[in-house]
């Protein structure tokens, strides 16, 4: 049966000052009334197993909270002292939910992603399980519909069966060049980050190809601490644990990954031109939230906490009011809102 896992680490740091290291964007309501972990939770096809949610230490009582609200009670939170990417938290979900069941799939979801056709979501994830059953690793491949560079990109192979194509190759985050000949090939989807496999056979191609990252992790889970609902892996294992995606470690080299199309409005929501574009746009193609007077103002997204926000004669700008902090930025720019957090860590 499926466990979903549900990876709550990121950092988010292209959306601050909206999201903080202590309350990142996978916890704020940045889309809908509800966070966007909690649209993740309500977005799951009906499953018999509650989720298994890998987090960092410091947002435990977020995370907590919002699960709590959703009524959940057989669900497992794995903390992490320190994030290691996500081969290691997805080692770790897949120890766990084979505790639970010796024959559990892991559907592999991200706790900051958007995808509005549901109904399409449920279909892959149908024909996903059946490829899994076989022991495939099965990514969920996007119909890209720009030359992103923020993702990574798979290249199709043939079709293997019902909607499930091989998978020829991975490439992580090409330059803009490359990622133009991608689109107009029509060959290539971007790599979601979401995945359904069995939990053993994820820990088998571990073991294949990262023996050292699944014995960390299984040292780390045959030592656990546990209160209240949280589950913490030994530290010092877990800490000795090296840094890798399960891109790298286990997707790029497998001989049993299998991909499948999704074409269901997708989006990681990385940045405020990506928050744009979700959201819901008035005539003028601005987003306003909050107190806001826009005159004049086209094509932007402004989010204001805290005063009143006006802007008039301006275009594709990107304006955030917060208690404590305001940016302003070109919405062509919002990649580099990453650099202003790096230097804040300096200064501070
Ligand atoms: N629990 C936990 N621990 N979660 C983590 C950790 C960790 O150490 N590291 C990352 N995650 C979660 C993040 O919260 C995010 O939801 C997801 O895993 C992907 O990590 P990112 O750090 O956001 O990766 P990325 O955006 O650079 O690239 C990946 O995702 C893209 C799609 O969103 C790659 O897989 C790309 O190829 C892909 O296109
Ligand atoms: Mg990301």
């Amino acid at each position: 049966t499926i466990f979903p896992a549900i990876m709550c680490g990121g950092s988010g740091t292209r959306l601050w000052p909206l999201s903080r290291a202590l309350f990142p964007k996978q916890f704020l309501p940045l889309v809908n009334k509800t966070s966007m972990l909690q649209d993740t939770l309500v977005r799951l096809p009906e499953l018999k197993n509650e989720p298994v949610f890998i987090c960092n230490e410091e947002h435990r009582f977020l995370l907590a909270e919002q699960v709590r609200q959703l009524g959940y009670k057989n669900h497992s939170i794995l903390l992490e002292p320190e994030g290691r990417n996500t081969a290691p938290a997805i080692a770790l979900a897949a120890i766990d939910a084979l505790a639970k069941d010796d024959d559990a799939l892991l559907l592999v979801l991200a706790a900051d992603h958007v995808i509005k056709d549901e109904q399409a979501f449920h279909v892959a994830i149908e024909q996903a399980s059946i490829a899994a059953q076989q022991g495939k690793l099965v990514t969920f491949g996007i119909v890209p519909t720009h030359a992103e560079t923020g993702y990574g990109y798979i290249k199709k192979g043939s079709e293997q069966q019902q909607g499930a194509f091989s998978v020829a190759q991975f490439v992580e985050k090409p330059n803009q060049q490359v990622a133009n000949e991608y689109l107009s090939s029509g060959e290539y989807l971007w790599n979601s980050g979401m995945f359904l496999f069995k939990a053993q056979r994820y820990l088998e191609e571990l073991q294949k190809y990262r023996p050292d990252i699944l014995e960390s992790c299984q040292k780390s889970m045959k030592n656990t601490q546990q209160d209240l609902d949280f589950v913490r892996p030994n530290k010092s294992d877990f800490l000795s644990c090296a840094n890798e995606s399960i891109d790298y470690a286990v997707m790029e080299k497998t001989d049993s990954a299998v991909v499948i199309p999704l074409d269901a409005g997708w989006s990681d929501v990385g940045s405020y031109s990506a928050l744009w574009d979700v959201c819901d746009q008035d005539e003028n193609s601005n987003v306003l939230k909050g107190d806001v007077i826009a005159q004049q103002t086209s094509s932007s997204y402004i989010h204001s906490q805290h005063k009143l926000v006006a802007t008039l004669g301006v275009e594709n700008l990107v304006v955030i009011d917060t208690p404590d902090a305001v940016l302003v930025a070109d919405k062509d720019k919002v990649q580099d809102v990453k650099n202003i957090v790096a230097q804040l860590k300096v200064e501070n």
